[in-house]
């Protein structure tokens, strides 16, 4: 497995690649998720390239940023263990000789859910997103759903700029009582991470949004938004105080009769 903490020697060698390219952009912090991710990857293609960079500018809480767990050794050895060729290792003087001048801007759905409280959280993605598909011209990049909006944002932006990767979305990895994968789980307390384990099963559960929203409340879960789109329940949950308020988000297929039943209402 090669290393890159410059760019420009991973662009002269990106030249010489031939051969299926496949690419898993990351924050480090690789839990199971990621690896699913990784190995996707492995199997579809000739050459998987991993990027681990935290990225700045899409925290809009800097205590979030600050917090964020770094684990790169154990990173390293999981990806190699998954099956990675490349691993990408940039610093913020890399990524932005701009000084973030240029910026990707989606201007509707992107100041909706998750961007409802989290104002520019987008941009930062999309535009950091667009910069690593550039420098890794991948055939594909492969994204977790639990990030759904993210995915659907992702995958319209490289159809809006005619960007030829294809964006894979991957199945959500579950912990045993349900808790999908996240960098951030590792940072709940024993109290919040029981919680934690109840947020996927309310938000399948529920009859309809609003139901959703009454339950996580009334099970101790601030509710930032569930809504649905699409046959996908989106919810985003925050647990704890203060400093140590951890932002949970999470989506669940909306079975087929539950639409039904709400069209009916509305129908009638
Ligand atoms: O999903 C993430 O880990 C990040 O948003 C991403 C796609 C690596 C961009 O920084």
């Amino acid at each position: 497995m090669k290393i890159f903490r410059c760019m420009a020697q991973w662009r002269e060698l990106r030249t010489d690649l031939t051969g299926r390219i496949g690419f898993v952009p990351t924050m480090g912090a690789l839990h199971r998720g990621h690896l699913s991710l990784l190995q996707a990857s492995a199997a579809d293609n000739d050459v998987t390239v991993m990027s681990i960079y935290v990225n700045a500018t899409q925290f809009n809480d800097p205590n979030d940023f600050a917090k964020y767990p770094s684990t790169l050794e154990d990173d390293l050895a999981h990806a190699e263990a998954a099956g990675v060729d490349v691993v990408l290792l940039p610093e913020y003087e890399q990524m932005y000789t701009d000084k973030f001048r240029y910026q990707v801007t989606e201007n509707e759905f992107s100041n909706q859910l998750c961007g409802t409280d989290r104002p520019g959280h987008f941009t930062g993605v999309l535009t950091v997103v667009m910069k690593l598909l550039n420098l890794v011209r991948a055939n594909r990049a492969y994204f977790g759903l639990k990030d759904y909006q993210q995915y659907m944002l992702v995958r319209d932006m490289c159809a809006t700029f005619f960007l030829p990767t294809e964006i894979v979305g991957c199945d959500i990895v579950r912990e045993a009582d349900g808790l999908a994968m996240s960098s951030r789980n590792r940072r709940l307390d024993a109290e919040s991470r029981l919680l934690a384990g109840r947020f996927n099963r309310l938000l399948a559960e529920a009859k309809s949004d609003d139901q959703a929203r009454l339950s996580l409340q009334a099970a101790g879960m601030q509710v930032a938004y569930v809504s649905t789109l699409g046959q996908r329940r989106c919810g985003a949950v925050v647990l704890g105080d203060g400093s140590d308020a951890i932002r949970l988000i999470d989506n669940v297929p909306v079975e087929a009769s539950l639409q039904e039943s709400k069209m009916k209402e509305v129908n009638t």
